[in-house]
């Protein structure tokens, strides 16, 4: 808007700027067409000819969160969708491993020594319906992870070993799930081994106010062997019925917004995003904005690697076409065309760029000695 006069607001308005100065003369601004206006003015023009100023406009494209709400809002065409579930607890005590009992299928034994160090993203049909799994990491050094987990969740499992009780990143999964408002069901895993107690855990967990019904609380319990498929279709049904009470709903008319799992940089297909699709129905083709990053769906796949053309609420699907690498926990948003996305991938990674430098621009050498 540097140096914007009444000529230049008429072209963007579509109107005589004879028309713009008079309109002025009417809110108290006199000027001729040349002379050039302040933002106010131009805000408070623009307003008057029932659009919001250019600049307002680029900066609400450039929110994704305020973005994605609108789109929420569209409460028509509002049909079932899978819910999310998110499994947490602490390391070893059977996450995977109970995945890939769910999944029929061999996770853990191409994981680097035993150890998830990713959210992975399942979608499973049990009883003609779907389920979205979220595999989290146990290990310590991943608690960003389990927050993200936790906050793009409908519903958290809590896995907790019974040969070894509530440890630490057991209370940070409840503090997660609690954070994000999740309701947990809690599985007890491993109810095969020797040395299991399922009854420990459970009192121990009364302390952070997970009470069976049976003890008079309303938290649902299962006790399962991920190993030995013990239990496993009773925690099935309890994730549906959870699921059900919760009438979980989304819009596939709409375009697509959703957050990330995952991301990283293929040497050959350049940067790789896991998204789960949240809202609406995505496309290939579909122009993208993801966190800081931007493009069109090139290619889009299952989690089995299939090809897959489009993905509806609550469906995890691997893309590629964007032009850099998005962080895990960033939203997305589909846009209607290239250009626009574009500009608002741009003006959110430029945003982005300002604000690190703000956070680093007082670090000058002598200071970063001082703090030595
Ligand atoms: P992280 O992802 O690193 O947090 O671990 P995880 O929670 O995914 O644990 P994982 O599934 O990798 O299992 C850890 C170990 O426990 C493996 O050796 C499993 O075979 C074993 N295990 C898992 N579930 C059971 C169970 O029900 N019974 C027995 N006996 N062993 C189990
Ligand atoms: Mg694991």
């Amino acid at each position: 808007t540097e140096g914007m006069n009444a000529q230049d607001l008429a072209k963007i308005l579509h109107r005589s700027a004879a028309e713009i100065v008079k309109k002025l003369f009417m809110l108290g601004v006199m000027v001729n067409q040349n002379q050039s206006l302040d933002k106010d003015t131009i805000e408070i023009l623009a307003a008057d000819y029932g659009i919001e100023a250019k600049e307002k406009v680029q900066e609400d494209i450039a929110d994704l969160d305020k973005f994605f709400d609108d789109e929420q809002k569209n409460q028509e065409h509002m049909v079932p969708r899978p819910p999310v579930v998110t499994v947490m607890g602490h390391v070893d005590h059977g996450k995977t491993t109970l995945l890939d009992k769910i999944r029929h299928s061999h996770v853990t034994a191409h994981e680097a020594g035993g150890i998830t160090q990713a959210i992975g993203a399942y979608q499973v049909r049990y009883n003609d319906q779907l389920i979205t799994f979220l595999d989290t990491p146990g290990h310590a050094a991943f608690s960003e992870m389990r927050a993200r987990g936790a906050n793009i969740t409908d519903i958290t499992v809590l896995v907790v070993a019974a040969d070894d009780g509530v440890m630490p990143q057991t209370i940070e999964a409840i503090n997660h799930a609690k954070a994000a408002k999740t309701p947990i069901i809690v599985a007890v895993n491993k109810i095969d081994k020797p040395g299991a107690n399922p009854d420990h855990v459970t009192e121990q967990l009364t302390e952070y106010g997970l009470v069976p019904e049976d003890w008079g609380g309303d938290t649902i319990f299962v006790k399962i062997s991920a190993k030995f498929d013990k239990n496993i279709d009773e925690l099935l049904d309890m994730i549906l019925l959870q699921a059900e009470m919760m009438e979980l709903k989304a819009n596939p008319e709409q375009r697509a917004a959703g957050s990330v799992v995952e991301a990283r940089l293929d040497q050959g297909r350049g940067p790789v995003a896991t998204l789960l699709v949240q809202q609406g129905t995505m496309h290939v083709g579909d122009p993208i904005v993801v966190g800081n990053t931007f493009g069109r769906v090139r290619t889009m796949n299952n989690e089995n690697g299939r090809k897959i053309k489009k993905a509806t609420p609550s469906t995890p699907v691997e893309i590629t076409g964007l032009n850099d690498v998005p962080q895990a926990g960033d939203r997305f948003v589909v846009f209607e065309d290239e250009k626009t996305a574009r500009a608002a991938g741009e003006e959110r990674a430029k945003r982005a760029q300002e604000e690190e430098r703000a956070r680093t621009s007082h670090v000058t050498l002598d200071n970063l000695f001082d703090t030595m």
